[in-house]
């Protein structure tokens, strides 16, 4: 495949003190194809955020490579990043989108940013960009010279959104963008970012508690579960015939519009696993998974291929 992004054997451990480490990501690969849109899916806690901040440089990662076509970003510290060239190449809209931005710059000022520091505008040609990011992402114009606090939780994310594309990154990563608005702002914000994605050919990196919304906007989907992915493929096969018992417990929770087509749903007891210095011989789902054997437990499994584009880590997939 083309790859524009090749993420392998990337991991975060974070040193939480007493000689503890949290294995935060652990050894994940995968890639990113051009124009290609993936979707991150995993419960709370399980490394989502901790592996976009590794691939947009905000951490630095434990182990691992990140190639972004020829160039590895793995190799260049986090605290350099922001002069590399590389850095326009990869732009992130943040889980949070009030708390990303800066409260004492206006919506122009937060979008003139990038413009500024990685494409080298000023004068005319930044005000006109900026107006013309304004006009895409929806943003009228007399609310630019606001500032955050300004601003309704809508407002703030087409902000988030019109300076992450500003300077036309090809690796768009979006982190549970529209988390924190009401259902009607956030059909209109991912309506825009599909008209976006169309009319710039970018890669989406789409993280995302909502499956439905994974299922709608993705071509295809990583499961991530206590730092490891258990399961990919393109969105709608897993969705159809999910593999890995965890990714069937998700779907099954999906809420469905028709509750006869729904399947029944899986609930998952017992305790999840702690992601502090874990026996890297038991399976992460070991203690909550239905199908879960003795050997579960001294024989992790790792990602095999499931059928076509399609891997899953599991001796009973
Ligand atoms: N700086 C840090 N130091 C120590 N542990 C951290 C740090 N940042 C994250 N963690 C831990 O790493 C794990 C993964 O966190 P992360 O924020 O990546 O999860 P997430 O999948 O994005 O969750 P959510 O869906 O709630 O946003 C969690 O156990 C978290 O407590
Ligand atoms: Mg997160």
């Amino acid at each position: 495949m083309n790859a524009l992004l090749d993420i392998a054997g990337l991991a975060k451990r974070f040193d939480i003190g007493g000689k503890r480490l949290l294995h935060a990501v652990d050894h994940v690969s995968f890639t990113i194809g051009k124009g290609e849109t993936v979707g991150l899916v995993g419960e709370s806690g399980c490394g989502k955020s901790t592996l976009v901040r590794l691939i947009n440089r905000l951490l630095d990662p434990s182990d691992g490579s990140i190639a972004l076509t020829g160039a590895d970003l793995a190799k260049i510290r986090a605290s350099g990043f922001a002069g590399n060239p590389n850095r326009k190449r990869i732009q992130m809209v943040f889980q949070d989108a009030g708390d990303s931005l800066n409260p004492r710059f206006t919506a122009a000022q937060a979008i003139a940013d990038p413009l500024r520091r990685l494409a080298g505008l000023s004068g005319a040609k930044l005000t006109a960009r900026v107006e013309a990011l304004a006009d895409m992402t929806g943003l009228p114009r007399d609310l630019l010279t606001r500032f955050p606090h300004q601003l309704s939780g809508g407002q703030k994310a087409r902000v988030g959104i019109a300076r992450a594309i500003a300077v036309e990154p090809e690796l768009l990563i979006l982190d549970e963008p529209t988390a924190a608005l009401d259902v009607s702002v956030q059909v209109v914000i991912l309506q825009l970012l599909q008209t976006l994605k169309r009319e710039l050919g970018m890669s989406y990196l789409f993280v995302s508690h909502d499956l439905n919304v994974v299922r709608l906007l993705c071509d295809r989907v990583l499961v991530m579960y206590l730092g490891k992915i258990v399961e990919s493929g393109p969105a709608a096969e897993v969705f159809a015939d999910p593999k890995h018992p965890y990714t069937k417990a998700l779907i099954s929770a999906i809420p469905q519009a028709e509750p006869e087509k729904r399947l029944g749903r899986l609930r998952l007891s017992g305790e999840p696993r702690s992601p502090i210095d874990p026996d890297p011989r038991v399976c992460r789902f070991y203690g909550r998974c239905p199908k879960g054997e003795p050997r579960c437990s001294s024989d992790m499994p790792v990602l095999r291929e499931a059928g076509p584009a399609r891997e899953v880590a599991c001796h009973f997939a």
